[in-house]
């Protein structure tokens, strides 16, 4: 597996994980838009077995940085490979490279239902610290309140 950089090429793939995965997918200019900004953003791909075989997606992140945080816009798993620790990775990968920054807190939205993220955050000992009430679109029109959690990594 290759956790590298995303990049322009990279997208139309990262697009058909995203359409398959969120109510309220990202359209290619919201990843455009990222990749312009400098925004932290990453791509896990498995080595393909032979040399004309495209990389398998497995997943991907986006991280805003602020002045002294980041912010977590986006992780999204492959639904063939989940469960199998790789968000976990990607998040302490992401860790470790925000403290070599001295970016020593990520924030993140997470909505009240998604369960499995849920569990994700608090496993790596990201806290509730509010409320995002209607954050979320919602497949029936109504809106969905956002939990927001925050890890402090000065305490790790
Ligand atoms: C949330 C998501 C990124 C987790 O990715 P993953 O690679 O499957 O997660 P991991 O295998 O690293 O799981 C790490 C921990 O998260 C929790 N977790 C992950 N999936 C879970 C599930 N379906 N139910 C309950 N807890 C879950 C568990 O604590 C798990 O540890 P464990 O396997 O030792 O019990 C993935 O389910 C996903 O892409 N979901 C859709 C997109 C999304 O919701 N992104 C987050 C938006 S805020």
């Amino acid at each position: 597996m290759r956790l590298l950089p995303m990049a322009v090429r990279d997208l139309d793939d990262v697009i058909a994980l995203e359409d398959l995965t969120h109510v309220a997918p990202w359209t290619k200019g919201n990843f455009t838009d990222s990749l312009t900004a400098g925004y932290w953003a990453y791509c896990l791909r498995e080595l393909a077995e032979g040399d004309d075989e495209k990389d398998p997606l497995l997943a991907y992140c986006v991280l805003m940085p602020g002045v002294d945080e980041l912010n977590l816009l986006n992780i999204t798993v492959n639904p063939l490979y989940r469960r199998r620790g790789l968000a976990e990775r990607i998040l302490q990968t992401v860790e470790d490279l925000a403290i070599s920054r001295e970016l020593f807190k990520i924030f993140l939205e997470v909505r009240f239902s998604n369960k499995q993220a849920i569990g994700l955050y608090e496993k790596l000992g990201y806290c509730q610290v509010g409320i995002r009430k209607e954050y979320y679109p919602a497949h029936d029109g109504v809106r969905e309140d956002a939990k927001v959690m925050m890890k402090d990594l000065k305490k790790e």
